[in-house]
């Protein structure tokens, strides 16, 4: 596929058909994605491979309180898990609230799930000692996690990088027996997807970009013709 076809049309598959998603593909997913750039190239990036239904099915589990949370956030009209403005909805009524199984399934559906990691022993924080949520730490990672979906798309497969799993990340090392260094990044459900979006809904670069400074003139688009 031509590079920005693939870039603007890798959207979150998040139903499959039965088709299998065989390890030679795999491998060859992999073997492309694999060029993503790391803080200082040091490549702290592993990936579990997982198609045992049991292991599957507890990862969806895991989505579970946090999809809980999600939603009641999202019907109270807020951005779910921002770290500045804190959750409206108390307790009570998140756990009252039906994790959405779009949330849950896709993962216990998929034909393989990719739990992608990365090793904290070998990542560059720069923003560690900041009063704010790491940032950085994911550039390390997400890359190479958006490599993989794009070469997915390239092969005719799909996938979502998914994260709300990675609130109980100490009950997926157990899970899969990953030392406590090695921190959890997505959990990537993959497989053939059943329909291919080709218009996803994203912002005009006029709206994202800016010129010199926050609030400057948006960066226009040339004229043509
Ligand atoms: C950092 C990150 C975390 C995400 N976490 C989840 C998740 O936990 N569950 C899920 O179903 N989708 C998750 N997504 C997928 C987004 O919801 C999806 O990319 C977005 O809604 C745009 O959808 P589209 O690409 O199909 O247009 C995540 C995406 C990113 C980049």
């Amino acid at each position: 596929m031509e590079l920005y076809d693939v870039m603007r049309t890798t959207f979150a598959a998040r139903q499959f058909t039965s088709d299998p998603l065989p390890d030679a593909t795999l491998f060859k997913i992999l073997d492309n994605a694999r060029f993503a750039p790391s803080g200082g190239n040091r490549q702290g990036n592993r990936v579990v491979v997982v198609r045992d239904p049991a292991t599957r099915k507890a990862l969806g589990e895991l989505a579970a309180p946090a999809a809980k949370r999600y939603a009641a956030q999202v019907q109270a009209g807020e951005s779910p898990w921002n770290t500045i403005v804190p959750p409206g909805p108390d307790a009570k009524t998140i756990e009252a609230t039906p994790p959405p199984p779009r949330l849950i399934e896709p993962v216990m559906k998929a034909a393989v799930v990719l739990v992608l990691c990365v090793d904290l022993k070998v990542v560059a924080s720069m923003d560690q000692d900041l009063e704010r949520v790491g940032i950085v730490s994911g550039a390390s990672i997400y890359p190479f996690a958006w490599n993989i979906l794009m070469a997915a798309r390239n092969e005719g497969f799909g996938g979502t990088i998914t994260t709300l799993a990675v609130a109980q990340e100490p009950k997926i090392q157990a899970l899969l027996g990953l030392p406590s260094h090695i921190a959890v990044c997505a959990v990537m459900p993959m497989g053939r997807p059943v329909k291919q979006l080709t218009k996803l809904k994203r912002r005009p670069v006029s709206e994202i970009a800016v010129l010199e400074r926050w609030g400057g003139a948006p960066l226009a688009a040339p004229h043509t013709g």
